[in-house]
């Protein structure tokens, strides 16, 4: 027995039929094609499905689709505008944050979602946002880095 859910994905709208037991992640890599949204672990332990919902940061695989019904929904194919990167992307191409690029949308994700309530957070906040999202390389160095620029240029603004 399917059901019918309406959502926003990156502005656009969409009505789609699922099942009751489809999560939000397998809609939006299966039914949607956004790739850019990683299935890790499948379980809430890793962080790399992470998609902003209603701009909060979700587990995407922890979230059912129906219960996205009437939700903005942005993926990391949503930021960029007009062909030019978030600045978020492009510091994190700038400070070289991004290894094997697995955990990149989640953690520019999270970064986002932070800085939308906190535009000039410090290093301590942004550690703690990003706190739930694991990379497997070992880059949380670089990505610190690289947030933590974005929210400088506001502090010092
Ligand atoms: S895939 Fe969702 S938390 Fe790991
Ligand atoms: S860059 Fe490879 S998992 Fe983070």
């Amino acid at each position: 027995m399917n059901v019918t859910i309406d959502l926003t994905v990156n502005g656009e709208r969409h009505r789609l039929e699922v099942t009751p037991w489809t999560t939000l992640l397998e809609l939006l890599r299966e039914t949607l094609h956004l790739t850019g949204t990683k299935e890790g672990c499948g379980l809430g332990e890793c962080g790399t499905c992470v998609v902003l919902v209603d701009g909060s940061s979700v587990n995407s695989c922890l979230m059912l689709a129906l219960d996205a019904n009437g939700r903005q929904i942005t993926t990391i194919e949503g930021l960029a505008s007009n062909e030019e990167l978030h600045p978020l992307q492009a510091s994190f191409i700038e400070k070289g944050a991004v290894q094997c690029g697995f955990c990149t949308p989640a953690m520019i994700l999270s970064a986002k979602a932070l800085l939308d309530r906190n535009p000039g957070a410090s290093e301590e906040e942004i550690r703690r946002a990003l706190s739930g999202v694991l990379c497997r390389c070992g880059s949380y160095t670089k990505i610190i880095e690289a947030v933590r620029t974005v929210s400088k240029e506001v502090e010092d603004s």
